[in-house]
């Protein structure tokens, strides 16, 4: 376990607490280390239309490129129910925007990791952001 990860877990149990999850009443918060070694935290935002919603993965990679970070390193995602809950499909390829196949991505409870996968295992065969690239 690297030594970030007790931070990272407390900023995202943190950011879990502010939560706007009145619809489904499941909270998320996730925290990304960027390259850099800043945190960066987000929560899920719900919406009375539902479909609107957005995953707490998105808000923390919105809050690293706002502020200027374009690598993640490692992430956590801690939520309350009984079993480790692994991001979305969508935060899958939001992940693989910024983060190699080998970034880990700790599934977490209140009471800590309960599960540890790399990107490459949740998003194999990713379309990255190297393959639409052109030769010019
Ligand atoms: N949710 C996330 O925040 N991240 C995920 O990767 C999976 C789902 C949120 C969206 C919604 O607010 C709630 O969990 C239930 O789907």
């Amino acid at each position: 376990m690297s030594e970030f990860l007790e931070p990272m877990l407390d900023l995202a149990r943190r950011t879990l607490a502010n939560a706007h999850a009145p619809y489904s009443r499941f909270r998320v918060g996730a925290c990304v280390r960027a390259g850099s070694g800043r945190l960066y935290a987000g929560c899920n935002v719900e919406n009375a239309s539902y479909p609107v919603t957005q995953c707490a993965e998105a808000g923390a990679i919105g809050a690293m490129v706002a502020a200027g970070d374009r690598q993640i390193v490692e992430a956590v995602i801690v939520t309350e129910g009984a079993e480790p809950c692994p991001p979305c499909g969508r935060c899958r390829q939001q992940l693989a925007e910024f983060a190699g196949p080998d970034m880990r991505i700790h599934l977490c409870g209140p009471e800590g990791v309960r599960l540890t996968a790399t990107l490459g295992e949740l998003l194999p065969m990713a379309f990255g952001p190297r393959i639409p690239k052109r030769e010019t």
